[in-house]
């Protein structure tokens, strides 16, 4: 199995950067890290690392990629670590020449270790370096799949969930109900959801806004087919349709069923 000798990380400085540098060395592997911050630039770190992996922001990530991919060498690996998949690989496969696998952590940096995680990879070029990289990850649930299936279904996972608590958390703050009053009442169900959109309210905005304005498939599908079922919603509590209401619930029962 083809083993690096070094890894590299661009944005390593980052939430995600410092978390899997952690990682990597406690591994044994010897780890490189560049941001605006560092004297080691991504070119050189480029250069050097023989698994090169991008953790900048969302709205750099093809940027970044652009300025280090003629550098990766093309028996090195190029991955990534954004949230979306779909641009940044395109990217990958256009501004260099190396084995490319696009990788999506479907955690933050909050967590203690990869037991019980879930992590997306869409191998896109080369088959040389993927047993490292499920190797190194074994502990994680990997799902591989390709970038296009991964973003239609973070449309739902992620965009979609976090339009529900940034809209629900909006309604709660425009009611000028204090938290502790909410919570005094509470029921299970209120205290889960609430316990959400605190946690969201302790995250770096610019990812959610990235995860909301970048994913094509849900600001055309996913979001207006949304926007339909709560005006449909809506018109039937309206009209005290209990036929109807029921309907919603049969088609949900039906949906679920795993
Ligand atoms: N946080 C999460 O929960 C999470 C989960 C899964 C995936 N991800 C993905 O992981 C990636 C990194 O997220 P993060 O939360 O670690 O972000 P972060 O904490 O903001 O770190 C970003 C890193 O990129 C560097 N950086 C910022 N702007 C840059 C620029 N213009 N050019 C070059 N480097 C720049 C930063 O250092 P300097 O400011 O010093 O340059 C820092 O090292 C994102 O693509 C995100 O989608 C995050």
């Amino acid at each position: 199995m083809k083993k690096p000798e070094t890894i590299g990380i661009v944005g390593g400085t980052g939430r995600m950067g410092q978390w899997f540098k952690a990682f990597f060395e406690k591994k044994g592997y010897n780890v490189l890290i560049s941001s605006r911050r560092t004297s080691l630039t991504a070119q050189d770190l480029a250069r050097q690392a023989d698994v090169v992996i991008v953790s900048v922001p969302i709205s750099v990530t093809i940027d970044t990629i652009k300025e280090i991919g003629p550098y990766v060498r093309k028996e090195a690996l190029l991955m990534d670590f954004t949230s979306l998949k779909q641009k940044p690989v395109e990217a990958m496969l256009e501004y260099s020449k190396a084995e490319v696998i696009g990788a999506h952590p479907l955690f933050g940096p909050g967590v203690n270790g990869l037991k019980g995680q879930v992590i997306v990879l869409c191998p896109a070029r080369g088959e040389e370096w993927l047993p490292w990289v499920k190797d190194i990850f074994a502990e994680a649930h990997l799902e591989m799949t390709t970038p296009e299936e991964h973003d239609t279904i973070m449309a739902i996972v992620q965009a979609l969930t976090h339009f529900l608590f940034i809209t629900f958390g909006a309604t709660a703050a425009d009611l000028s109900l204090l938290p502790e009053t909410l919570l005094r009442y509470s029921t299970p169900n209120f205290r889960a959801l609430w316990e959400r959109i605190t946690n969201l309210t302790t995250q770096n905005p610019e990812i959610y806004a990235s995860i909301q304005f970048d994913n094509p498939f849900y600001q055309e599908k996913v979001l207006p087919m949304f926007l339909k079922h709560l005006e449909n919603l809506k018109q039937i509590i309206l009209n005290r349709d209990a036929e109807a209401f029921m309907e919603m619930f049969k088609k949900i029962e039906s949906c679920c069923k795993i």
